[in-house]
């Protein structure tokens, strides 16, 4: 980290804000946090705090704008950002293509089922008032009929949003996290993600900690330090949804489920 130097130091060892060379498109709810936070501790990677939410909300700031929100590196650090609202965001993958046609782009996927009810169990704690029921926002008449118009829906229609991000980009520049086993196997994932991004391996099964109280791994910078865990809003308690409505929405998201794993395998077999 070199926030404590000064300019004079900054100059000598070449410091600059640069332009991502990677960032993490989405998925909201899939752990993007988790994988940020992952890949700072290795010390080739310079990443953003907040989201910075350009290329969907911000884009009339301009790339200036973008490139000062990024931290300062060094040349032998990749700069990396996470938004997960680009995913789903019909402009963006244009507007990423004209700043970079060859930067790299990670999806954090996990099933589109939990993924709504995470949504929901977010949506629910930031707003109290919300009354709605899990089916009300899921469905329109009755359980039978998914509401498609919903975000909380559209998100999981993993396929249809890939589909968008292929007419720009080629399958060899994503890379597609589960994010199922950035839980259960933190190091095998990391190490997949270092490779790559070109990245030498810093970061293996060693840096991660599962804490047996939150139900996560929690991440070792240095392997003699304390393991850094992520905030309560991560890993929140998820509201008990009845199997008919879990079915229901299983039953929907299939066809795009098989969709998605479809192009998923052509990856694997184009990186093979
Ligand atoms: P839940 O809160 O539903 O459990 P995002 O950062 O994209 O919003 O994703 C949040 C999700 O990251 C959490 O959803 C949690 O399941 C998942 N996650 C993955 N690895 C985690 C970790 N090491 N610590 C906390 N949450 C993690």
């Amino acid at each position: 980290d070199y926030t404590n130097l000064n300019s004079d130091e900054k100059k000598i060892k070449n410091l600059t804000k640069k332009l991502p060379h990677a960032i993490i498109i989405g998925v909201k709810k899939g752990g993007t946090r988790a994988l940020l936070e992952f890949l700072r501790a290795h010390p080739n990677v310079r990443a953003t705090g907040p989201e910075p939410h350009f290329f969907d909300k911000n884009y009339e700031k301009g790339l200036e704008w973008y490139r000062n929100l990024m931290p300062e590196s060094d040349s032998s650090q990749l700069t990396i950002e996470k938004t997960p609202g680009y995913f789903i965001t019909k402009d963006v993958p244009n507007r990423i293509y004209n700043m970079s046609s060859a930067v790299k782009l990670i999806i954090v996927v996990r099933d589109p089922v939990t993924r709504a009810i995470s949504d929901f169990a977010q949506i629910a704690s930031k707003s109290p008032k919300v009354h709605s029921s899990f089916e009300a926002m899921m469905f329109k008449d009755n359980i039978t009929t998914v509401d498609t118009s919903r975000t909380l829906i559209k998100i999981g229609m993993y396929s249809k949003h890939l589909e968008r991000w292929l007419d720009y980009f080629p399958l060899e520049q994503f890379h597609i996290v589960n994010g199922e086993n950035l839980v259960t196997d933190p190091g095998t994932e990391l190490i997949k993600i270092q490779e790559f991004l070109g990245l030498p391996i810093k970061i293996t099964d060693k840096n991660f900690h599962f804490n047996q109280t939150r139900g996560f791994p929690c991440i070792r910078k240095k392997l003699n330090k304390r393991p850094h865990c992520l905030d309560e809003t991560k890993g929140r308690k998820h509201p008990y949804i009845n199997s008919e409505s879990i079915q229901s929405l299983q039953a929907f998201f299939k066809p795009y489920n098989r969709k998605f794993s479809k192009i998923w395998t052509r990856l694997w077999l184009v990186v093979k």
